[in-house]
């Protein structure tokens, strides 16, 4: 048995932050956040938009996309490092907001992360035979946990949302995954301050705080030894991976890792410039866009491959099978 990949979608805010507009925040430059990043923009969502309102917003195309009716899904799974409350999880708020009211529904936090073991957690459920139809969002709204007076953390994260639908077929979807955590590096990323306010962003100090240096030598080393270890599990070799993609942190760490990797950089799927690093929502979104291009062919190798606080990584093998119903 297989859990296919039969719907995706998207969703980003409609505001945008240039490089200009945080040179007029804190003490950087576009030269320094493009040189270093890849970086030019990112979408700050609305007051009245939240993790979830965009994670239903993604859900939407994934079932459209699909050629699904909300009712068809048996879970909803979100991964988020962001969501609306400690509780309800922002996957019930999702639930009711695209109306699937036969769905289970639960969040999943890995950091940025959590995107690849929400994926994971949807397939076995379908292996298993528990259910059919599941959908799996991975949604941010980080921009109300940054210290925007920190130029090293402010200028790297956006929000967004991004979705699949995994169903039951005979193949296709996840082939392989490779999912590490090493806690003792908790300390190089991390959320400060009290964890259990009704909305994160009023509580005064809570925020993102990161060893960006450390951090870059981490993903460059786990992203490549993960994706390695992913695509051999499947049988696979680097030459048959159609396209890699990546959590989008910095496109400085997307470089490296395809370098290493031996991977051509036009097969490294990548759209940080745009967005900056929506963390659980990054692949997602990659993926959504990579298909909405017309890049991805039936039969498609994909790697999917993430790195995050915790310290958390992980990777897997995806065989693309085209959307929509058969
Ligand atoms: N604008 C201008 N200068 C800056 C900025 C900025 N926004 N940020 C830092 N600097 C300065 C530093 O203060 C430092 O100055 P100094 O030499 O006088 O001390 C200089 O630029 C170089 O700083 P570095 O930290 O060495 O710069 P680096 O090349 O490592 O780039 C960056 C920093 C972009 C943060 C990089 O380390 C990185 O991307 N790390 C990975 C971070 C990441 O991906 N985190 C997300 C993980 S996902 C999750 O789970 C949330």
């Amino acid at each position: 048995m297989a859990a296919r990949i039969t719907g995706v979608g998207k969703y980003l805010p409609q505001r945008v932050l240039s490089n200009a507009d945080l040179e007029r925040m804190v003490d950087t430059s576009d030269q320094w956040i493009v040189d270093r990043t890849g970086i030019r923009e990112r979408r700050i969502a609305d007051d009245g938009e939240s993790t979830s309102s965009l994670g239903a917003e993604a859900g939407r195309m994934a079932l459209e996309t699909a050629g699904l009716d909300a009712n068809d899904i048996d879970l909803v799974i979100c991964a988020t490092l962001s969501p609306d409350g400690m509780f309800p999880a922002s996957a019930s708020l999702i639930q009711d907001a695209l109306g699937a009211k036969r769905a289970a529904a639960f969040d999943i936090n890995a950091a940025c992360t959590g995107y690849v073991a929400a994926l994971a957690t949807g397939t076995q459920f379908i292996n298993a035979g528990v259910y059919k139809r599941v959908l799996v969002v991975g949604a941010e709204v980080t921009s109300r946990i940054i210290d925007w007076t920190d130029r090293g953390t402010c200028v790297l994260f956006g929000d967004g949302a991004g979705a699949v639908v995994l169903e039951q077929a005979e193949r296709g979807g996840l082939q392989s995954i490779v999912m590490k955590s090493d806690g003792a590096g908790a300390k190089l990323l991390y959320a400060r301050g009290p964890a259990s306010a009704r909305s994160l962003a009023e509580t005064e100090g809570y925020c993102i705080v990161m060893d960006g240096r450390e951090v870059f030598r981490f993903a460059v080393r786990a992203m490549e030894e993960s994706s390695r270890e992913a695509i051999s599990q499947a049988g696979l070799k680097i030459e048959d991976v159609a396209y890699v993609v990546p959590h989008q942190a910095n496109q400085r760490i997307m470089s490296a890792v395809a370098k290493n990797l031996g991977l051509p950089i036009e097969r490294m799927v990548s759209n940080v410039e745009k967005y900056g690093n929506t963390s659980s929502a990054s692949i997602p979104i990659a993926l959504c866009e990579a298909w909405e291009d017309g890049r991805l062919q039936d039969g498609d190798n994909l790697v999917v491959v993430a790195f995050g606080g915790g310290l958390a990584w992980g990777a897997g093998v995806i065989e693309w099978t085209g959307l929509g119903q058969r």
